[in-house]
């Protein structure tokens, strides 16, 4: 059957299409239907089945026989370490480090914050979790002690696991002041730490709270797979919304199974026992999905990347990478494609490697520009397929399905919704628009299996922030158009949230921690089009009347401030003080205009705009820092 047909197959009977999905899975009790519409506009899926993530990604494909296969490879350019572990291996592993942290304590329902880089141990950890039915929450390495202390509060976790350090170009990024920080600051108070104790940084553990990684397992007793409901959540991935608190994303087991197995086929083309790879992080949701789960439940083997696309050594890893292992389908951010080809825009590189294993490259986590896209077709000879989707659906929603069929590729679209996804662009009024036509993109309700059920300890936030502008749909704050074809093209977003290299920030975060700066009157943050990282902060600060030191100074403080409290990832280094920021009459700070002014784009002016010569200011403070034709 080819797209078309799945598509109509899903339409006419989803609960049939995704029964059907679900016999690809593990099952301790079959559920007896897909959806539970109950509580709608609140969905769930598979609810009563009874089923074990660790079981499908990796007890299961043990028991098939198939446990001397590789599992993880992990190859880390920054430290030049390279391990394969086996299915059976990763078992034995993942089994005695649940043992581990079930004889600390930690059950079912449980939430382990896991603050870790990119090493195999990150992956096992989530397995671990997993395999005891507690819910994991992963932090990405690059957000400071506040960010993580947020989540500690909200997660109210059991646990923490963490590693002694990270590495970065140029430095090593020491985690134990960030987690000491975040445990100081935080409310709640974890009842004790693991720590990966890593050559290149060892820490000392606090007596009474920290256990040594080895030491922590090394005599407990193996725990089997604990069966949790369909429902039961498998984690809490925290993302960045409008405001300062992240929202603390739900993914539910049996939902997230069916549907992760489900894409390694039909939309990466790979059969179980091919080498797939995500080069991005754990902390984020494509390496929640796409480094560690999908893979390994679909018996794929998976690779865990511990560096950069350049500078360790060259722009040639990648093609190493790919050669080394084997990889069939290999699915990055835009971003690093643009600093490969800035290194090495000949591809000199890439003809060193042979390539011919690689089948499809797969793009997202933010707009795929047409230049990068055509550089890397052109380089690879290879369809590379744009895909857009959330931390909130954890997989594809609009998308080129390879392994159901190779479809026309259009440049500057990320393709046709998969099944389970019935996409309509509206108007502000929620009138679905017709072809060709730029509306808020917004799927109708229910979403399919594997997509958030609601936010954690936040119901009426979720409600509030998906479901409340358009009834009926899920609001998913990307504004774009469907073409007479079906293809959809993703614009921008319609509220604060900003892509900096395919990390998702919020410009409302970064606003919250200027304002705190004592000599900040008001403040904006905006995104700003950067040809290497799609995106890049720029913050806006009215000075306190008074205040009379050098204005350098307290730009710098303010950029350090963010670094400090949001974290290296914020990228935010870009920061001008101006005497007035221009808003309508009602005081809403035109912020849309103001990215139109930096990128120098045309705009109407805004007909409620209060004071037109504050544009004038803006566009000359920003030309200071090289923008708006500086
Ligand atoms: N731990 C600690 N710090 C981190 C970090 C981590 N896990 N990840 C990034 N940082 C730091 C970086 O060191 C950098 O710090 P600096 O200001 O001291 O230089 C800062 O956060 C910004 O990082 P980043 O935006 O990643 O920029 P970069 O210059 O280090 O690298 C790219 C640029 C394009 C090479 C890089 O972003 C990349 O490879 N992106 C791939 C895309 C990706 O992984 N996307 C994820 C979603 S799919
Ligand atoms: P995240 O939750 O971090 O995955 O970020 C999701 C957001 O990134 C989306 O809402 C989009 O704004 C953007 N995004 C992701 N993939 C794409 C894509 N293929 N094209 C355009 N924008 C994308």
């Amino acid at each position: 059957m080819g797209y078309k047909d799945v598509y109509e197959s899903w339409k006419r009977d989803p609960d049939a299409f995704w029964m059907e999905a679900a016999r690809e899975i593990d099952w301790d009790r079959m559920p007896s239907k897909a959806l539970f519409d109950e509580n709608a506009p609140l969905y769930e899926w598979f609810s009563d089945g009874l089923v074990n993530t660790c079981h499908n990604a990796v007890d299961r494909h043990v028991a098939a026989g198939h446990g001397d296969r590789t599992a993880i490879i992990y190859d880390s350019p920054v430290t030049g370490r390279k391990e394969k572990i086996s299915f059976t291996e990763l078992q034995a592993r993942v089994a005695r480090l649940a043992g581990g942290l079930r004889r600390q304590g930690v059950e079912k329902g449980d939430r382990v914050i896991i603050y870790m880089p990119m090493v195999p141990q990150a992956v096992e950890a989530m397995l671990a979790c997993a395999r005891l039915g507690a819910i994991h929450s992963v932090v990405f390495g690059g957000f400071a002690a506040s960010e993580l202390a947020v989540r500690i509060d909200d997660a109210q976790p059991k646990a923490l696991i963490a590693a002694s350090c990270g590495i970065e170009p140029g430095r090593t990024v020491q985690y134990k002041p960030l987690y000491d920080g975040a445990i100081a600051q935080a409310s709640h108070k974890p009842e004790f730490c693991v720590i990966l104790q890593r050559d290149e940084h060892r820490v000392e553990l606090e007596p009474g709270r920290d256990h040594d990684w080895h030491e922590f397992q090394k005599d407990a007793e193996p725990a089997d797979c604990v069966p949790v409901e369909g429902n039961h959540p498998a984690y809490v991935l925290y993302t960045s919304g409008t405001t300062g608190s992240p929202k603390g994303v739900i993914r539910a087991t049996g939902g997230h199974l069916v549907a992760l197995n489900w894409t390694m086929k039909n939309i990466y083309n790979v059969d179980p026992g091919e080498v797939f790879w995500a080069a991005s992080d754990v902390g984020w949701v494509v390496g929640h999905s796409y480094i560690c789960y999908a893979p390994l439940i679909h018996g794929n083997t998976t690779v865990v990347f511990e560096g950069k696309p350049v500078g360790n050594p060259d722009a040639g890893t990648f093609w190493r990478v790919i050669s080394e292992h084997n990889v069939r389908s290999f699915f990055t951010a835009p971003t690093a494609f643009r600093a490969i080809k800035r290194e090495d825009p000949k591809g000199e590189f890439v003809r060193k490697y042979d390539l011919g294993c690689l089948r499809i490259l797969y793009l997202a986590g933010e707009r795929a520009d047409p230049d990068t896209i055509n550089w890397a077709a052109g380089q690879l000879g290879i369809p590379v397929v744009d895909h857009w989707w959330q931390t909130e659906t954890g997989w594809t929603i609009t998308g080129i399905p390879m392994g159901l069929e190779a479809m026309k590729i259009k440049i500057g679209a990320s393709g046709v919704p998969m099944p389970g996804y019935d996409i309509d662009i509206l108007d502000e009024t929620g009138k679905p628009l017709g072809p060709g036509q730029l509306g808020a993109v917004a799927v109708k309700l229910p979403l399919p299996p594997g997509t958030l059920p609601t936010l954690w300890n936040a119901e009426a936030r979720f409600r509030k922030s998906y479901l409340d502008t358009f009834p009926g749909y899920y609001e998913t704050g990307d504004a774009g158009m469907i073409d007479e074809d079906g293809y959809l093209y993703i614009m921008a977003r319609t509220d604060d949230v900003i892509n900096v290299a395919g990390h998702r920030l919020s410009t409302g975060a970064m606003e919250e921690v200027l304002a705190e700066h004592p000599d900040v009157a008001e403040c904006a943050v905006i995104g700003v089009g950067d040809q290497l990282k799609g995106q890049l902060p720029v913050g806006f600060i009215c000075l306190t009347k008074g205040v009379d030191r050098p204005k350098d100074e307290i730009t710098a403080e303010c950029v350090k401030l963010v670094r400090e409290r949001i974290g290296p990832v914020a990228a935010f280094k870009l920061c001008v003080v101006v005497d007035r920021l221009p808003k309508t009459r009602s005081g809403k700070i035109l912020r849309a205009t103001m990215v139109k002014i930096a990128d120098g784009q045309e705009f109407k002016m805004p007909a409620t705009i209060d004071d037109p010569a504050i544009l004038d200011e803006i566009r000359a403070a920003l030309q200071t820092i090289g923008y708006a034709g500086g």
